[in-house]
């Protein structure tokens, strides 16, 4: 290796959670996922990625609620387990590891992207500002969410629990919950959007409740060792209003504590300019397992990160949406493609499948 990547493009391991190198590539929606199933194009997507140490999918839905936008795919039902198997399977032919994102857009939905009959639902009535995408008629204002009663509550954690069994049984190595970006789990965790009088909302030890119970009872599923989650802490995407840093700092360090105590493999930190070092350093003093850093990283940040203490290893989103053979590239020192923003969310293979890979002069 005659670059500067030494950390970065070496195996990675702890506590039996080993990786070929310290590359992640992150979640992302790409909305190519017709009818909310995987199809040929996904398999292909991914398996091109394979250079990833772990490749975490795009969110997916793990109750038909969940399904908030236009084409994103669900494993809830068997007919989505199965298909889900040949991504799996090919990425794992490839070499590398998956786990499946499992997000539940909550309140980030609109009745049209849902199939039939299905409600949006919210920890709260409270309606999301913005729009987001319907194929059916363009751009319209978020749907004004259900609030779940305490029994829907139980229902949504029952909900993850079979995703993530459904997900073992589709060949992936393990699931992340999403709980950053203003989803679902992350809407329990906001005093602004939860405003629930029940065991679910108040107190810090309240509103963190039902992720807890997933987590819990996930491992309990489906092994410790296959659980990850997703932490966006001090984000405001999607309509999160800021509330009191010190009560955030003090919800994080109380999840993490408890996620040390039921051992899960990692903590996915979605970073923003907000999130402090001492809010860093409290979650890695109390959290032995992985910690994965996201958000803003190219290959010469990501090594530096690496060596300093709080970081294990890297996610990168649109470094690996443009560049298929990300870590060919990184290896060889050689330009990174630049992503087509208006091709993100598209349906079809353009913009997906058709970023060029290297041609390496002595091939
Ligand atoms: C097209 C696109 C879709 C995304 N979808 C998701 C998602 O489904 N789940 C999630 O947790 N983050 C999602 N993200 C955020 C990325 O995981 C990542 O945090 C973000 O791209 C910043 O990292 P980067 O600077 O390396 O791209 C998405 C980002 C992009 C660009």
């Amino acid at each position: 290796m005659d670059n500067e990547m030494n950390k970065l493009l070496t195996e990675y391991q702890k506590d039996g959670f080993k990786l070929k190198n310290h590359l992640v590539m992150a979640p992302m929606t790409r909305s190519r996922a017709i009818g909310n199933l995987p199809n040929d194009i996904m398999v292909q997507y991914y398996t091109q990625r394979a250079g990833a140490g772990l490749i975490v999918t795009e969110g997916t839905a793990p109750t038909p609620e969940g399904l908030g936008y236009a084409r994103i795919p669900g494993i809830f039902s068997d007919e989505q387990t199965e298909a889900w198997k040949k991504v799996s399977a090919a990425v794992h032919q490839a070499g590398s590891k998956i786990f499946m994102q499992l997000m539940h857009t909550g309140r980030i939905a609109h009745v049209h992207n849902l199939p039939p009959g299905i409600r949006v639902i919210g920890v709260s009535d409270i309606t999301a500002g913005g729009q987001m995408w319907t194929d059916q008629e363009g751009l319209l204002p978020h749907s004004e969410p259900e609030a779940l009663t305490t029994s829907g509550v139980v229902d949504v954690i029952d909900g993850f629990v079979k995703a993530a069994q459904n997900a073992v049984k589709a060949g992936f190595d393990g699931i992340e919950l999403h709980n950053a970006n203003g989803y679902l789990l992350e809407q329990f965790l906001n005093p602004n959007v939860n405003t629930r009088t029940d065991q679910y909302g108040g107190s810090i030890e309240n509103r963190s409740r039902a992720v807890l119970e997933i987590v819990e009872k996930t491992a309990n599923a489906i092994g410790k060792e296959k659980v990850g989650i997703r932490f966006s802490p001090f984000g405001t995407y999607n309509d999160m209003a800021a509330y009191d840093r010190d009560e955030v700092k003090a919800t994080y360090k109380y999840l993490t504590e408890k996620l040390d105590e039921i051992g899960i493999a990692y903590i996915h930190l979605s970073l923003s300019p907000d999130v402090d070092d001492a809010t860093l350093q409290t979650m890695r003093q109390h959290f032995a397992g992985t910690i994965i850093l996201c958000n803003g990283f190219m290959p010469e940040t990501a090594e530096k990160a690496l060596g300093e203490g709080i970081a294990d290893v890297i996610a990168f989103g649109q470094p690996f949406l443009a560049n298929p053979d990300l870590v060919t590239r990184i290896e060889a020192g050689a330009p990174l493609n630049t992503p087509d923003y208006d091709t993100f969310y598209t349906p079809g293979e353009t913009g997906y499948i058709d970023y060029p890979t290297l041609i390496l002069a002595d091939q």
